[in-house]
């Protein structure tokens, strides 16, 4: 697999018309003329992830070393020079073991101010991956982590690539937390690519303004935006997290472990799924597309799986047998339901068809796969 460098001209890439009025242009002297061939016969890569420890952002890290070359949206393939893992947790040891990588461990909005190295981990990067951001639960919660983390460091992040002048791809990982129904505006029974996003979190807005600021980036000039809407993941590995979405994950993974799992919704609610592979293949299709093929500044709609939590449990009752299934609690959390009840439940992604994407087949294989992945 070979991940992709827009392969920049770097008089062009510095051009001052992108920053003639922003103050950051002290970005521009830590990249300029600092690229060199790589052995994939572009020039070399330098990707950097935010969030980059976190679960999706250290899987597609091992991705990306694994291949070892990037096709930054489809200018020719480069060798990976370098990988900078910004996250304020610390990275897997497997990670910071491969001499590629290099970890800046920190807030993101603090390590993007002046003088911080953050900066220029992102004036040095050809290619971007957004990732980091406090999860839905947490940013009900607590609003303030939630703007903080979600909408003001992405806007830190959007203007140091401004700032630096390098127009790098940035791939910005949504969710489909952006639709939701109201009374005014109900949701359609099938999300289609030019479906409304109508958030009912504030997850959700902060994903969608995330959204909207990456297109206007995009349209000024000042980076390549890909923004696309990852489904709801399963099954996640390790501990429950604060996502609200969490016992999608829980109410296999637990059971698979002899543990109870509570289901805080009716058996008959209808989810949308991916597994671990098909976000990573969608984040790595992102970066890898050309402009044209990827086909807008909208954000691209990840291929989902719709099944309902009690297909889920015979999935479940199928890998396991009965006792497996006997270890959900169903305890109905108004709160849960209530959120869920905003969520799309089928989504036709054209868009994704078009590149390539699919959806997993089915919830059997969604929890082959789980089990098929080494444990530490
Ligand atoms: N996993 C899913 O089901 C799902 C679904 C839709 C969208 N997404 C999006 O995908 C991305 C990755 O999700 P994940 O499941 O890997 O989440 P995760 O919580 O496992 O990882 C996020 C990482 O970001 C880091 N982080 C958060 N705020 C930070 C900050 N201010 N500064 C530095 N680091 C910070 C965390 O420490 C964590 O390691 C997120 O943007 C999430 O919103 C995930």
């Amino acid at each position: 697999m070979a991940v992709r460098v827009p392969d920049l001209d770097p008089g062009q890439a510095l051009d001052p018309a992108h920053n003639a009025e922003y103050p950051g242009a002290d970005l521009r002297s830590a990249v300029s003329g600092t690229r060199t061939a790589g052995k994939a016969g572009g020039a070399a890569v330098r990707v950097v992830v935010t969030g980059g420890s976190g679960f999706l952002g250290s899987r597609l890290a091992r991705e990306l070393l694994a291949a070892g070359s990037l096709d930054a949206a489809g200018g020719g393939s480069g060798e990976l020079a370098r990988l900078t893992l910004i996250d304020q947790a610390p990275a897997p040891a497997d990670l910071t073991a491969d001499d590629r990588v290099t970890t800046i461990r920190g807030d993101l909005g603090a390590l993007l101010a002046p003088g911080r190295e953050g900066r220029d981990a992102i004036a040095a990067a050809d290619v971007i991956f957004h990732l980091a951001a406090a999860v839905s639960g947490e940013c009900e919660a607590d609003f303030d982590l939630g703007v903080r983390a979600n909408l003001h460091a992405t806007e830190a992040l959007l203007a140091t690539c401004r700032a630096a002048g390098t127009n790098p791809v940035v791939v910005y990982s949504s969710s489909v937390a952006v639709f939701g129904t109201s009374p005014e505006h109900p949701l359609p029974a099938v999300v289609l690519d030019d479906t409304l996003p109508n958030p009912q979190t504030s997850y959700g807005i902060q994903k969608y303004i995330g959204e909207q600021l990456l297109a206007d980036y995009t349209r000024k000039g000042f980076l390549r935006g890909r923004a696309i809407r990852l489904m709801t993941i399963s099954v996640r590995p390790g501990r429950p997290n604060a996502a609200a979405s969490g016992f999608l994950s829980g109410i296999i993974r637990e059971p698979l472990a002899g543990l109870r799992a509570t289901c805080p919704v009716a058996p008959d609610t209808e989810v949308v799924l991916a597994s671990p592979a098909k976000a990573i293949g969608g984040l790595i299709c992102a970066a890898t597309s050309g402009d044209e093929a990827w086909g807008g500044r909208t954000a691209v709609n990840l291929p989902a799986l719709t099944v309902s939590v009690a297909q889920m449990a015979d999935a479940l009752e199928r890998a396991a047998g009965p006792e497996a299934r006997a270890l959900i609690d169903w305890v109905p959390d108004p709160a849960v339901a209530r959120m869920f009840a905003t969520w799309p439940a089928r989504v036709r992604s054209d868009r994704a068809a078009r590149l390539g994407l699919t959806p997993d087949p089915d919830m059997d294989s969604l929890i082959r796969m789980y089990l098929a992945e080494p444990r530490p």
